[in-house]
């Protein structure tokens, strides 16, 4: 039914991966049970995916999946959960199978994110974990440049991503040629590279970074001045924190330069004392209004500070619904402002990429080399130790 793994890639301990343990892995059959009229003509869901007849939502699939519909029912309408179920069942049960690891990004859908990810974080917390695991298969619910960060870092390891076009504005604001061009114009000043970035910019820098170390890493080459790419409001927020002097360059995030200092206004108006919880791809403005600046994972620990029952999350809408069941004491106001292309990762492609081994990250080596000496010099540094 699925494309086999090499014999020399099958692990008889799959069964300890993933939410479940082993004794939940039997297979979901196509077996007999009534279809709905609804599921029959292959129901779309709220994303246009369409829900495999043979996936049905049954007495098994509500056992196997019963833990997660609590968590994400303040987001997920109850209809929708049952065309959800059985793909979190089916996938559960195939990462056994295929001994594989799903990664996903605090971004993602709630389904996802509660339902089917072994590891949730910020791009930095998902690099380590991607280094250190010895599952045969990574399935990165995220971005490009993060299912491919984890290639680098654990290059033995079959990488892949449901969606191929996933892809980040950051990512595509800059060229290799751009970067060796400004090294030729400021000759001997270092290159940071923010993680958002392809392999062929990483080999070309000095080291990365993530929103959660960018100023302990700007700091840790000693220098006076540093090249920082591509993300020119992270630049300038890193620049605001240290003395070290930042050469900047345009890229934005699409998701986050949206947010402006008027809107951060009109929330404190219309709910006074509400914590503003911002990400530093916001416009240093937008930051300076903030009560804390973090990265996706940095905002999500600061709620346990927080000293508001109301809470805005500047970021990507998928957060405040991902972290409500955790924080029931908080009201998450929402500024919504969707990544498009982290949207692009859905159950449905996440079952079809673990059936069909697909789509697998390559790298070549030469550029893999270069851009791996630039993460691990990052990875050396860790995080920031109050922002992050
Ligand atoms: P984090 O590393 O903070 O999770 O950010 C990744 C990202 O793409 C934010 O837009
Ligand atoms: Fe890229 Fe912004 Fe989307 Fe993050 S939120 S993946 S930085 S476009």
């Amino acid at each position: 039914m699925y494309p086999a793994l090499p014999a020399d890639r099958r692990d008889p301990s799959a069964g300890s991966i993933g939410n479940f343990p082993a004794v939940f892995g039997f297979i979901l059959d196509a077996g007999s049970a009534t279809f709905t009229p609804a599921l029959k003509r292959g129901r779309k869901n709220r994303l246009g995916g369409t829900v495999p007849q043979t996936l049905q939502y049954r007495d098994s699939v509500a056992w196997l999946t019963e833990h997660v519909y609590p968590k994400i029912r303040d987001s997920v309408p109850r209809f929708e959960w049952e065309l959800h179920a059985p793909l979190i069942a089916e996938i559960n049960h195939l990462k056994r199978e295929r001994n594989a690891v799903i990664l996903g990004h605090n971004y993602m859908l709630p389904e996802i994110f509660h339902g089917i990810a072994d590891f949730t974080g910020d791009s930095l917390a998902l690099s380590e974990r991607a280094r250190e695991t010895d599952a045969e298969i990574i399935v990165f619910c995220g971005v490009h440049f993060m299912a491919e960060t984890a290639k680098i870092l654990n290059p033995s390891r079959t990488v892949l991503i449901p969606d191929l076009d996933a892809g980040c504005s950051l990512s595509e604001s800059i060229s290799p040629e751009d970067v060796r061009l400004l090294k030729q114009r400021y000759p001997g000043i270092p290159v940071v590279t923010y993680m958002n970035t392809p392999a062929a910019i990483k080999a070309e820098s000095d080291v990365c970074c993530t929103s959660a170390n960018a100023r302990s890493v700007v700091e840790s080459l000693g220098t006076d001045t540093v090249i920082f790419l591509p993300d020119e409001y992270l630049a300038r927020n890193v620049a605001a924190e240290t003395d070290v002097k930042v050469i900047a360059w345009s890229g934005r995030c699409i998701v986050h330069e949206r947010f402006t200092v008027d809107e951060i206004h009109a929330y404190r108006e219309q709910y006074p004392g509400i914590e503003v919880i911002a990400h530093p791809e916001c416009s240093p403005e937008v930051c300076e209004e903030a009560d804390f600046v973090g990265s996706t994972s940095g905002m999500i620990g600061h709620l346990d500070h927080a000293r508001s029952n109301q809470v805005i999350m500047v970021t990507e809408c998928s957060m405040s619904d991902n972290v409500q069941e955790a924080h029931p004491e908080l009201q998450f106001v929402k500024p919504c402002s969707l990544c498009p292309h982290m949207k692009k990762i859905s159950l449905e492609k996440t079952l079809d990429s673990l059936r069909e081994l697909r789509y697998e990250i390559e790298v070549a080596p030469e550029i893999r080399q270069r851009a791996l000496r630039a993460l691990e010099r990052m990875l050396e540094v860790g995080r920031d130790r109050v922002a992050a």
